[in-house]
């Protein structure tokens, strides 16, 4: 059973950037489960790498729009972005020198991103969405 699942209540409402999203939850929910049934090290590791570059991806396409269209607050979202990638490299890094990847470590990983979601991306998600009214 999956320990995250994607919800409604963090719809941005914008179809292309939803899909990643939810795409981006399932990864972090592969990496649950293979944490979780104790998977060996090559499939852990692989899920991390597919979840790390998916992340930085889909980072790089939600910033690529905030500056197509002069997002003001690109900057500090784009710092919420970096400390997730520089928090996901770590985690890879200590993997892969042979520590375990704790349940709150992976709790944590999740919470942040929906935080994020819920919060940072839904004001990027309701300028865009107010975009034809300016
Ligand atoms: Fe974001």
């Amino acid at each position: 059973m999956s320990r995250f699942a994607w919800d409604d209540s963090i719809s941005l409402n914008i179809a292309a950037i939803d899909d990643q999203h939810k795409a981006l939850i399932s990864w972090i929910d592969a990496l649950y489960e293979s944490v979780q049934k104790c998977e060996g090290e090559q499939v852990i590791g692989d899920v991390l790498q597919k979840l790390i570059s998916y992340v930085v991806m889909h980072f790089n396409e939600e910033e690529r729009l905030m500056l197509s269209f002069n997002y003001p607050v690109f900057t500090s979202h784009r710092q919420e972005h970096d400390y997730y990638v520089t928090k996901l490299k770590d985690l890879q890094e200590r993997f892969r020198k042979g520590e375990e990847i704790s349940g709150d470590t992976l709790d944590f990983m999740a919470d942040w991103i929906v935080c994020h979601i819920k919060g940072t991306d839904q004001n990027f998600g309701r300028f865009l969405r107010e975009i034809p009214k300016k």
